[in-house]
């Protein structure tokens, strides 16, 4: 408001100034234009004094008497305007003149002046007018009457004019200020308002703008406003854009170009048997979608768990092979596991006990002594398999996951000099919850193996630094988020994980979001205008499907017009299908899915479908682009990439987020409509309001979420995290080089 103000006075003192300047340079052409003026009327009053001597004159002339001439020159001189009088024959000579007619002023000269447009004299320190009439007797003309006026009283009246049109324009300048101030404050405001009131797609203007023809018009200009606010923030300086040629320049600059090795339990391509030989196919995990474009920039040696049936016929000598397939980027090299290391390792401790212990999903964890050996024995393999991929003494090596707490102490007693980050992409517990594993110091000293440790959220990072405390003798410095322990310090940070934002090529590729809507509803028998809403999640109980079904049901429940016309889009991915929970969790989703199509099903259209299959990444991403609302309600969750790959979809800027306030994205994606998703009210809300939101305020939404997912990508995930571990390298080498006994 003051800024206003200010830029508004900023803008008004120049007018006024700008007045008075004008006025001035107005002066001298309104001096001439009143002096004409006078001098006009001046003429047309000395014609009528001539007039009105005339007969005397004549009388005087006749008699020749001079006397008489001069007692009434001494008459007319009384006016106080003239000044004085002459009379001239028409032959030129001076016949007679009052006593102040300059001796100088002869006839010819008097008529040479009259004929100027302003015939004028200086006289006496003054400037007199000059008039010659004629003097007529009976239609003859018998002399010219020369007539001297008094010419101060204009330069008198001039000088008042010149104050009072300065002081008028001065007040002016100040009126029209005043008015400007008024009227800019109001229409501003009004202005601001409306356009507001535009933009939320609310209403118009004016209650002109409301008439039903002007709406076409509104719409345009709402979206041309869009587009140019789009336009905008594209346009601003993305001063931290990572893409993958900055990371490789990062690998290359800072790191030396060192070898990368990432280590995870699940592999980025799983290669099965199918019926026309083998098939390659990407696993539904958020690790994959995120790890692999960072690999593919960076290449290097991925070391994972070859869990496909047609994995071993694929690899070469020493259980490797290039990935992609068709590209060979890098080199994927495969761990073989028996069923019972898998049973106890992945299936027991993994994903019966740490999984549900650090999410917070109403699941007990269980703990078993040959799970916990199956574990150790597994992570002491890998290490083994990273030493052997090693080609220097310092590599950098990525251990991810949940799967190898152990390892990073592994690899650090066997290559002590490596640089060791290791991302959790689960959330890390509050001490209490963690401190019922029994095997909780042995996970921490393990992980404590790393040079860098790194979770999504600041808040895991606290409670993993509360539990080293509660359990480990470590000293922990707070400020800089270390943790020094076994003459080891690691730094916990926060690198909140992201996805490859998909590039022009990829783009182009996709289908139209047109294309792809008619494609997914009349595969399901939909009419065209059907709201659909997708989600798309591993088929775990921590992903929140039942409430979301449960969601699904109270909106149909509170709002039965939509039945019929909405329905809810689940692919769940058999995930962990061995364990009993898994098993009973799908169970009872296709129940409650059951029952929810009795109740709100309808010919031809169910409330909810239940697709328990793989889609490839082409097929979700088309349910994506299909979508009007994307639904994620997890009950915990690390990060969530689902969430990021449906931005990522839309470059139509249409769609809805629904998310959950306990997924790691919720943070960072505020524009997406948040939701508790144990609060089945809340929800089922919000799930009307996703379907029933205006196109402006998707498109306003959509927008801004895609700017965060596009700037805040997996590069610049895996570039802050390897910058800081180039600062932790370069920093150790120094304080070796400073620990080095002297030669001297
Ligand atoms: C989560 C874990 C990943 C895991 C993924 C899929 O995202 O953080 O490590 O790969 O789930 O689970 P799965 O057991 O099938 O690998």
């Amino acid at each position: 408001m003051m800024n206003t103000l200010r830029l508004q006075f900023r803008f008004l003192v120049p007018l006024v100034l700008t007045l008075v300047a004008a006025a001035y340079l107005a002066l001298p052409l309104l001096d001439s234009v009143t002096l004409r003026w006078f001098s006009r009327d001046l003429t047309l009053r000395g014609a009528l004094v001539t007039n009105t001597l005339s007969d005397s004159l004549a009388a005087a002339l006749q008699e020749g008497g001079d006397l008489r001439l001069q007692g009434l020159f001494i008459r007319a001189v009384q006016d106080e305007r003239l000044v004085a009088v002459g009379l001239c024959k028409l032959n030129g000579e001076l016949l007679q003149r009052s006593a102040a007619y300059p001796m100088d002023l002869g006839c010819a000269h008097a008529r040479e002046l009259f004929a100027e447009v302003v015939p004028k004299l200086p006289l006496a320190g003054g400037m007199v007018h000059v008039g010659v009439h004629p003097v007529m007797v009976e239609g003859s003309h018998q002399a010219d009457l020369v007539l001297l006026h008094d010419l101060s009283f204009v330069e008198r009246r001039s000088q008042d004019t010149q104050k009072y049109l300065i002081a008028f324009m001065a007040a002016l300048g100040v009126i029209i200020a005043l008015i400007t101030v008024v009227v800019a404050q109001l229409s501003w405001r009004g202005w601001v308002s409306g356009a507001r009131a535009l933009l939320r797609g609310e209403g118009l203007v004016t209650p002109l703008l409301n008439q039903r023809e002007l709406a076409p018009l509104a719409a345009d200009f709402r979206e041309r406003l869009r587009d140019l606010e789009d336009a905008y923030r594209r346009s601003l300086d993305r001063e931290d854009h990572w893409d993958p040629e900055r990371l490789r320049a990062l690998l290359r600059s800072q790191l030396r170009g060192d070898e990368l090795i990432v280590v995870s339990n699940r592999e980025p391509y799983i290669h099965e048997k199918g019926d026309g030989g083998v098939v390659c196919k990407r696993p539904a995990s958020g690790l994959v979608t995120a790890v692999e474009p960072v690999m593919r920039a960076c290449s290097g040696t991925w070391i994972a768990h070859g869990s496909g049936g047609a994995d071993r016929q694929v690899v070469d000598r020493q259980d490797r092979v290039m990935v992609p397939p068709g590209s060979d980027e890098y080199t994927l090299r495969r761990i073989w596991l028996t069923p019972e290391e898998e049973q106890g390792y992945y299936y027991g401790f993994a994903n019966e006990g740490l999984w549900p212990l650090c999410h917070v999903a109403h699941v007990r964890p269980v703990f078993r002594e040959s799970d916990w050996e199956a574990y150790r024995r597994v992570n002491e393999r890998f290490a083994d398999a990273v030493v052997a991929e090693a080609r220097s003494e310092d590599p950098v090596v990525l251990v991810q996951d949940y799967h190898f707490a152990l390892l990073p102490a592994l690899i650090r007693k066997r290559l002590p000099r490596a640089t060791i980050l290791t991302f959790w992409h689960i959330p890390w517990p509050n001490p209490e919850s963690f401190g019922i594993c029994p095997w909780r110091n042995e996970l921490l000293e393990g992980l404590l193996g790393s040079t860098i440790i790194g979770f999504h959220t600041r808040f895991h990072c606290k409670n993993f630094m509360e539990t080293v405390d509660r359990n480990l003798e470590a000293r922990i410095e707070v400020e800089h988020s270390t943790i020094t322990s076994n003459k080891q310090t690691t730094l916990v940070e926060s690198y909140p994980i992201s996805i490859a934002w998909p590039d022009e090529a990829e783009r182009a590729a996709w289908p139209s979001v047109a294309d792809c809507r008619s494609a997914v509803r009349s595969r399901l028998g939909l009419p065209a205008d059907h709201k659909l809403a997708v989600g798309v999640d591993r088929f775990d109980y921590t992903k929140g499907i039942l409430e979301r079904i449960h969601a699904v049901e109270r909106m149909l429940e509170k709002h039965p017009d939509w039945v019929g016309r909405f329905s809810l889009l689940q692919v769940a991915a058999p995930s962990r299908s061995e364990l009993d929970e898994y098993k009973l969790f799908q169970q009872r989703i296709r129940q409650v899915t059951e029952r929810v199509n009795t109740r709100f099903g309808r010919p031809g259209c169910l409330a909810v479908y239940l697709l328990a299959e793989h889609h490839e990444h082409a097929a979700v991403n088309e349910l994506y682009r299909a979508a009007d609302v994307c639904v994620v309600t997890s009950l915990h969750d690390g990060m969530n990439l689902v969430c990021k790959e449906f931005i990522a979809a839309r470059d139509d800027e249409q769609g809805v987020l629904l998310l959950s306030r306990f997924a790691g994205a919720a943070a960072e994606l505020t524009e997406a409509l948040i939701v508790n998703p144990y609060h089945v009210e809340e929800s089922a809300d919000a799930l009307l309001k996703a379907i029933t939101m205006p196109a402006p305020e998707q498109r306003e939404r959509m927008g801004n979420l895609r700017i965060t997912v596009r700037d805040y990508n997996v590069f610049r995930w895996a570039g802050r995290m390897l910058a800081d571990a180039a600062r932790w390298r370069l920093r150790e080498r120094i304080e070796a080089r400073m620990q080095r006994p002297s030669h001297d």
